[in-house]
């Protein structure tokens, strides 16, 4: 299959040397690049500003705003078959870019800040995707409520649930433990392991449950 994957942060500039930003490294998306080309899907990355290097016989497209990935997105949707979204795109941008280097003055200083794009949230309604979709749901709290809630906003075939309040996994870390949930509200924990791991066993259910012969 064709697949299309998110990955790493997104950089919100607030002038031309300061942006906003997360502590996504882009291991868990660039591991699922590389696992799927290794089991043979052609595979597509639209990556924000990560300091890993490019999975060999991937695609990528690299990009620093969440407009600029929306944008990417909505352009290479069409044709994939699937499309996972790991990137942990800035939900806020500052309202206004300033144009030269913001000088310091007084002892505060506010940031109007305003919604950026829904990538996830504007495939099936905007882009009109048919394809098999995955997003990934990171919680700190009620995980499988959270993430069920989000698969039915989004219309995900299937949510990769991670708890971010525990340490060592997710963000910024070697190692994942996420809990697969679906759309008939079955969940499925996989074992603490390393995203390289990991990104194997997420492929080969997500090729078995985008088959069209899938049994669910
Ligand atoms: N995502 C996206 N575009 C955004 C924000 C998130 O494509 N602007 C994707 C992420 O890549 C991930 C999923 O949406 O696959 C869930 O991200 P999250 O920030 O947890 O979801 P939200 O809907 O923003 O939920 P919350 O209310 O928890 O902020």
């Amino acid at each position: 299959m064709r697949l299309l994957i998110t990955a790493g942060p997104t950089r919100e500039p607030i002038d031309p040397v300061r942006f906003l930003s997360n502590r996504s490294s882009g291991r868990m998306g660039y591991a699922l690049a590389e696992a799927a080309h290794a089991a043979g899907h052609e595979v597509l990355l639209i990556s924000g500003p990560v300091t890993l290097p490019a999975p060999s016989g991937v695609q990528i497209i690299r990009i620093e705003t969440a407009r600029e990935m929306f944008d990417a997105v909505r352009t290479h949707l069409p044709g994939c078959d699937s499309a996972i979204f790991s990137a942990a795109v800035a939900d806020y941008r500052p309202a206004q870019i300033i144009p030269q280097k913001l000088k310091k003055s007084a002892d505060t200083l506010t940031l109007e800040l305003e919604r950026t794009e829904d990538i996830l949230g504007s495939v099936r309604s905007q882009f009109a995707f048919t394809g098999f979709l995955v997003g990934f749901a990171a919680e700190t709290e009620n995980l499988i409520a959270h993430a069920q809630d989000k698969l039915q906003r989004k219309g995900c075939d299937l949510i990769i649930a991670n708890d971010v309040s525990q340490s060592g996994i997710g963000f910024d870390s070697l190692e994942n433990e996420v809990t697969l949930c679906l759309p008939d509200g079955q969940t499925m924990p996989l074992p603490r392991q390393l995203k390289t791991a990991l990104a194997r066993e997420l492929i080969a259910h997500i090729s078995r449950l985008s088959s069209p012969h899938a049994t669910k």
